[in-house]
């Protein structure tokens, strides 16, 4: 496309609901002849460590977030007056998703905190923690059931690991904000809030994430926001048949070639996989259609110092090192594709992360207005969260965001104007669109990048649903 940068610009500003998509920087990420011929994995998978000198690359088990070490302290002139976070939950078993095979590693979520209850105010209530367990007597446990035996987690569940990390992401957060926007030590949700989804996960994440962000909070409970699961945005699980169309289209459809070639290439590596787990080359639940599921596999037992699996009958036949990475940088191209790379993607992101971006600009606009007296807002979410919001910010280097990985909006004031910045993994977002860098946007181009992608909520409802 030969159009000027300002020109498009001035395009979207004008076009009401529907989004210009900007292509991705070409990279290793998105090079299907790397992902599938090159080597290496692309990052850290094999701990929740990363050396300091390497602080901002790309750790699977644990993305890098915002801490004093790498904070870029902004001008004098610039006053932060409001700060919105969003995160993916952090590491977890894998999902149960696969209900046909025995889990071959046992899992220890023994010490993983309370699932549900800290006490109540008036200390009656006894925090809950989660111990999953088999019992011979239940004859489905092996058959239908997954045969997770020897395990005390659910499937998924925050490990006690990913507990740990999600207090360090709290007091990492605190070490730059608290000082910056005057937030007390204990939560008080008249300056800050928190929210989750329905997945007990996020609830999880969130009881460590307190404990480092407000640590002298009372011992009881802390009210976090939560939508219906039937409508909730930051899932996110409102219903947009519109959206869901047009990614079925890229993945499936005829202008899904792609998606399909790169399942092609990958044959001799699903044969291998196939043959350790002993899943069929013809399942119907989702190992075929995308990678998610042996990435998810694979990268949650690295993460957690486990051993690749080796096939139940036969040990000497192993995943190997090699075969995983390459399991990784088809799960990354994957994201890229899905949230970037194809053109529809960014449509995609607009529609259904929409409602979500609405939100957050009505928190933003409510600063502006001075009708809110919120500091801080954090939002404890998933992969399939964060993907939507960087697909529809258009990030330029799209990845698969992995454990813990965080978009921060910052809220600026100068003398009579008002700026954002918005920081990916800790320093601000380069995006593909003609606001390039996000780094102290004036809130007006910010907000008219917003409108002319996403309009009104009752745009984006009909949008969404045609109605
Ligand atoms: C990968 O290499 C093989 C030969 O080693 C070749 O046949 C194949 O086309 C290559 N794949 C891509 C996507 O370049
Ligand atoms: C993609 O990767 C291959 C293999 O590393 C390389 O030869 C090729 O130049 C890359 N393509 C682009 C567009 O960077
Ligand atoms: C983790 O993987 C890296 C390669 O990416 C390797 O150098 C390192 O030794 C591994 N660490 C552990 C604890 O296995
Ligand atoms: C992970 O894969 C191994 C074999 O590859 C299988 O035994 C196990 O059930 C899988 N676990 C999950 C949770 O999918
Ligand atoms: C292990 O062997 C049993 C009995 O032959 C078979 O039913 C099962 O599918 C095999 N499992 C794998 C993962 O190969």
């Amino acid at each position: 496309m030969l159009i000027s940068a300002s020109a498009v610009f001035a395009a979207i500003t004008l076009v009401t609901g529907e989004i210009v998509h900007y292509a991705p920087a070409a990279t290793n990420i998105n090079n299907l002849t790397f992902v599938l011929n090159g080597s290496g994995a692309p990052g850290i998978f094999n701990s929740s460590f990363t050396p300091p000198a390497l602080y901002g690359t790309y750790n699977w088990c644990n993305m890098p977030h915002v801490r004093q070490q790498e904070y870029r302290v902004p001008s004098k002139d610039l006053t932060l007056i409001y700060v919105e976070v969003i995160q993916r939950h952090h590491k977890r078993t894998p999902y149960g998703s696969n209900t046909f095979f025995k889990e071959d590693i046992p899992w220890s979520c023994d010490g993983s905190g309370p699932v549900y209850g800290g006490t109540s105010p008036q200390g009656e209530v006894s925090p809950v923690q989660w111990q999953a367990f088999t019992d011979t007597q239940n004859p489905w446990t092996t058959t239908i059931g997954p045969g997770f035996v020897g395990s005390t987690c659910q499937f998924p569940q925050i490990t006690s690991d990913g507990l740990e990390d999600s207090v360090v992401h709290g007091s990492d957060l605190r070490s730059v904000y608290a000082s910056r926007l005057g937030l007390g030590s204990t939560f008080d949700t008249s300056e800050a809030q928190i929210r989750v989804t329905n997945n007990d996960i996020t609830s999880q994440v969130a009881s460590g994430l307190l404990a480092g962000l407000f640590p002298h909070s009372p011992s009881q409970y802390s009210a976090a926001k939560i939508q219906s699961s039937t409508f909730d945005s930051l899932e996110p699980t409102y219903s947009c048949p519109v959206a869901s169309a047009l990614r079925s289209g890229y993945t499936t459809g005829s202008s899904g070639q792609q998606w399909q070639a790169h399942l092609t290439g990958a044959a001799s590596l699903y044969a291998k996989l196939d043959a350790v787990s002993g899943i069929s080359p013809n399942d119907n639940a989702g190992w075929h259609t995308s990678f998610d599921h042996y990435y998810d596999n694979l990268s949650a037992k690295q993460c957690h110092g486990k051993p690749l699996p080796c096939n139940v009958n036969d040990t000497s036949l192993c995943v190997t090192q090699d075969e995983a990475n390459t399991v990784f940088r088809l799960g990354n191209w994957e994201y890229s594709y899905q949230f970037r790379d194809a053109p529809a993607s960014a449509q995609y992101s607009a529609l259904s992360y929409g409602v979500w971006v609405l939100e957050l600009r009505s928190h933003l606009q409510a600063k502006v207005d001075g009708t809110s007296q919120l500091k801080y807002f954090h939002n404890i979410a998933h992969d399939g969260s964060m993907s939507p919001l960087l697909g529809f910010l258009q990030v330029d280097e799209m990845v698969w965001p992995g454990m813990g990985s965080e978009v921060v909006f910052e809220l600026y004031k100068s003398k009579s104007e008002y700026f954002i910045r918005v920081l990916w993994g800790g320093q601000p977002m380069k995006t593909s669109t003609p606001l390039g860098v996000l780094d102290m946007i004036p809130i007006s181009s910010f907000f008219s990048y917003i409108e002319s992608a996403i309009g009104s909520p009752s745009d984006l409802f009909t949008a969404c649903t045609g109605a």
